[in-house]
């Protein structure tokens, strides 16, 4: 009996361990933001992210602040390999060939005249739409390191036609459409490109 319980113990603790969904586990918040990398180089023998894990990832960017909570932020998000390949089109020969296995493109766009504006329709300050394109930097920022977190990863890209993407998506003219950031598994591991020094960035006073 007590054999067969060590058997049974043993034989949990190896399921246990096993990964499902073929990603890599990151752990803590250090470790995401260490391992996130913009990756050019993608696995296309790693296809399973579902509509789920998307919901997941967004559910991260909402998550991030707005100029007075008014989430100006849209995603269009490109599942299906049609879609896919509809997006890699429009985004530049060399991002076209650096995302090749990635399975799912998301389009980041933000509602202008919200954030930074006023109920009377005036912006608050000089910023005007820019802060528009500063929440929508925040969740996209939430969305690639939830993405990294789940075992993904992403590259932004702001070399795309946003006229095409316009018509790909149907995306209102109201919208002003950002990044594309493509999704998936990565098949090699990217140097980290180096940082400028604290000096140059920051003062304290
Ligand atoms: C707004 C924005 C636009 C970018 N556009 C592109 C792009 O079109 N193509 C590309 O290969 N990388 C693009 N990048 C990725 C940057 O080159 C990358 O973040 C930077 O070199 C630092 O590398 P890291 O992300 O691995 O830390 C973009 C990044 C940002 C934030």
């Amino acid at each position: 009996m007590r054999k067969y319980l060590i058997i049974l113990f043993a034989a949990a603790a190896v399921l246990s361990c096993q990964d499902t969904t073929q990603r890599p586990a990151a752990v803590s918040f250090d470790d995401v933001v260490a391992s996130r990398r913009s990756i050019r180089d993608y696995d296309a023998s790693k296809t399973t992210i579902s509509e789920a894990d998307v919901r997941a990832i967004i559910a991260a960017a909402q998550e991030a602040p707005s100029w007075a909570n008014s989430q100006p932020s849209r995603y269009y998000v490109a599942l299906s390999r049609e879609k896919a390949d509809a997006v890699r089109e429009v985004i530049g020969e060399w991002n076209k060939k650096n995302t090749e296995g990635a399975p799912v493109f998301i389009v980041s766009t933000f509602v202008r005249g919200k954030s930074g504006f006023g109920r009377d329709g005036e912006p608050a300050n000089e910023v005007g739409d820019g802060w528009g394109a500063y929440d929508n930097g925040l969740s996209d920022a939430h969305l690639i390191l939830k993405a990294r977190a789940m075992g993904f990863d992403t590259l932004i890209m702001g070399g795309r036609d946003a006229d095409a993407l316009r018509s790909i998506f149907d995306i209102p003219e109201e919208e002003a459409i950002m990044a594309v950031i493509s999704l998936g598994y990565r098949a090699s591991n990217p140097q980290r490109p180096a940082r400028k020094p604290q000096e140059e960035i920051l003062k304290f006073f």
